[in-house]
């Protein structure tokens, strides 16, 4: 059963992020991404101080690793990681000139918009806005500089530097946390009502041992939907070690995003072989260490068939 056929007959994009280039050395693992998957995204290798370490001094080849996979193999790369919480050079956080920080984020996202131009058409320009548990802004290097106002800068400069990308704001645990939820939607609204050129929101999905409640991805759908924004699923995982549970969250989720009209989902990794995961142990992805499918490979292919 391949999830790439089946979600390909019903235009949905289906995919993997979380891929490590070095990962491609491995023959196993290069026959499943190719055989379920239809897009990819880079764990690492686009987030700042990964491809930009030295200002100026880009290293493209991991990414263009991806880039070359993902053309011979007809997958879609999207662009994860313009802006993370995570992962900023410290060239970048010494930047305390509001106008010579929105300069460096100029030259940032052209070069790397511009070398992918035409072959990654969706990103991730802001990443983790929100404090983790929510309660506002995170206060990150640039919004210590630029106000809560680098998030609408950022997509802005996007913007003119790839104009016919789509671009989202990437967020986590809002599909568990009410408070979060609603902080995300204002900050989203906020961004549409000043004109910033925003189209959708990815969640991330990283989900524990608690499902999110039936209804709440329909209802965001609908809420973005009405200002006019895609919403996708762009990292899912369920990290826990009841393979039964982790199933039904797997068939739960992918069947309601299905039916609330979400076309474009991925999985934070596919195998427990390369997990990234922050509980010792965790096994949450959809195929095991020796690449065998799991039962939350069944559910979700199975809530895939039944679209
Ligand atoms: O490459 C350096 C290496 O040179 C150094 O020796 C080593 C020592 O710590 O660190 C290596 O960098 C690590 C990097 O992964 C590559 O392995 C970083 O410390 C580590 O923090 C980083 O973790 C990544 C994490 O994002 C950063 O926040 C994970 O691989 C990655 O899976 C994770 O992905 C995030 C998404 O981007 C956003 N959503 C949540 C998701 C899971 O946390």
């Amino acid at each position: 059963a391949s999830l790439k056929k089946e979600a390909g007959k019903k235009d949905i994009l289906i995919g993997s992020g979380a891929i490590n280039p070095d990962y491609l050395d491995d023959p196993q693992f290069v026959a499943v991404l190719a055989k379920q998957f239809k897009s990819l995204s880079p764990e690492n290798e686009l987030k700042w101080t990964f491809i930009n370490p030295a200002q100026g001094n880009y290293t493209w080849e991991a990414t263009d690793r991806l880039v070359d996979f993902a053309k011979t193999h007809g997958m879609v790369v999207k662009g994860h990681g313009l802006i993370s919480s995570c992962c900023n050079p410290q060239y970048l956080l010494d930047i305390s000139d509001p106008a010579e920080l929105r300069a460096a984020m100029t030259a940032h996202f052209e070069a790397v918009m511009h070398r992918y131009s035409g072959k990654m058409d969706r990103w991730d320009v802001v990443t983790e806005a929100l404090e983790t548990q929510g309660g506002g802004l995170q206060a990150n290097g640039f919004y210590k500089v630029l106000g809560a106002g680098y998030i609408e800068d950022a997509f802005r400069i996007a913007r003119a530097a790839a104009p016919n990308a789509k671009l989202f704001l990437n967020e986590n645990l809002v599909e568990l946390m009410p408070g979060k939820r609603q902080e995300l939607y204002d900050l989203v609204s906020g961004l549409v009502a000043n004109g910033a050129p925003i189209d959708g929101v990815a969640l991330q999905m990283h989900i524990t041992e608690v499902a999110p409640i039936p209804g709440v991805i329909t209802d965001m759908v609908k809420a973005y939907g009405a200002l006019g924004l895609e919403v996708t699923i762009a990292e899912m995982d369920v990290h826990t070690l009841n393979a039964t549970f982790q199933a039904e969250i797997y068939g739960a989720v992918i069947d309601e995003a299905l039916r609330a009209g979400i076309t474009d989902i991925s999985f934070w990794g596919f195998t427990d072989k390369h997990a990234y995961t922050w509980l010792p142990g965790a096994k949450p992805l959809l195929f095991d260490e020796a690449y065998r499918a799991k039962a939350a490979f069944i559910s979700t292919f199975t809530a895939l068939r039944n679209f």
